[in-house]
């Protein structure tokens, strides 16, 4: 089977190149631009092609003669839904069997631009004669990442919404084998399935999560998006609108779910849980102080 991925550069979406691979897929990558092919292959990406999700002609082209399309949408870009739309368009065009679409928990939160935004591409594959599956991951754990240099140097966790919040995540590789296993079987065919890992945190719990990983205490810290907005050189615009008003919302109502009784039956094993993300984290960050020792 060869499939079209949208994403296989994104810090996430790159995690499903490897689970199709590892199920025989051949995958070829839509990169933006011939710089970006060499960022493709490293994670695995058997062929490249060049396209724009806001060229259409070029998702066409891109689509000839793959039987499956695996689509993300760029976060926050104003035209996030026209760009889903259209890769929907190609692969109905040229005939594409299978589409798997990496969408958001709980669409139809109408606040929030990045998840009102997948609610028309949701439609459009509903409508489209394609065997699809939609799944809807909670907030990646893979976003925590980019917390973690603080909280070594820091020994604080800061979000830019409040830390009594209560949030559901999901590891972004689970996410990636239920990708691969729609791609390559029949079991979630025309299916929408909300992806969680169990369980909702807030950071003062996540919190003590770190610092029970590190074996040192970790402090929640408190930022509201009010401050985040004021401190950041970010530039105005639909990235900086778009974090501003999803931070307002976890601030007023959290991320609320953590049901992983889906996420569960779909891999057919227990999920990935935030705390074996802090363990890994605190692995990595131990092995990487014994190299530079
Ligand atoms: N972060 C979370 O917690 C979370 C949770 C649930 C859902 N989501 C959703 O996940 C999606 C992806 O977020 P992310 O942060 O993981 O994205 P990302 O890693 O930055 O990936 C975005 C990908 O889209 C590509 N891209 C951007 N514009 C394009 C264009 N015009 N044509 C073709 N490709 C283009 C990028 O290519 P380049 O490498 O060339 O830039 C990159 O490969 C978003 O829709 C977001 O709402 C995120």
């Amino acid at each position: 089977m060869k499939v079209l991925m949208v994403g296989a550069t994104g810090g996430n979406a790159g995690l499903v190149v490897p689970e199709l691979k590892k199920r025989g897929v051949t995958v070829r990558a839509l990169v933006r631009d011939g710089g970006k092919i060499g960022a493709a292959r490293r994670v695995g990406a058997d062929e490249t092609v060049v396209g724009d999700l806001r060229n259409p002609a070029s998702l066409r082209a891109a689509a000839e003669g793959v039987e499956g399309v695996f689509h993300i949408n760029p976060a926050f870009a104003p035209d996030e839904a026209e760009m889903g739309v259209a890769m929907v368009e190609a692969a109905k065009a040229t005939g594409v069997r299978k589409f798997v679409f990496s969408s958001v928990y709980h669409p139809s939160i109408s606040g929030m631009v990045n998840h009102a935004a997948k609610q028309p591409v949701e439609e459009a594959l509903y409508g489209s004669g394609m065997d699809f599956t939609i799944l809807q991951p909670a907030m990646f754990m893979q976003n925590l990442d980019g917390a973690w240099s603080a909280v070594l140097k820091s020994g604080k966790l800061t979000m830019p919404y409040s830390k009594r919040a209560k949030v559901s995540y999901v590891d972004y590789r689970d996410v990636a084998e239920a990708a691969a296993l729609a791609m390559t079987g029949t079991a979630l065919s025309y299916g929408t399935f909300e992806l969680s890992a169990p369980g909702m945190v807030d950071r003062v719990e996540m919190a003590r999560m770190a610092g029970e990983a590190l074996g040192r205490p970790v402090e929640a810290g408190e930022l509201s998006p009010v401050e985040w907005a004021s401190g950041s050189d970010m530039p105005e615009g639909p990235l900086r609108d778009g974090l501003v008003r999803m931070m307002t919302h976890y601030d007023e109502h959290g991320f609320p779910g953590g049901n992983a009784l889906v996420l569960g039956a779909v891999l057919g094993r227990e999920p990935r849980t935030l705390e074996g993300y802090f363990r890994e984290l605190a692995d990595q960050s131990t092995q990487t102080e014994e190299v530079s020792r």
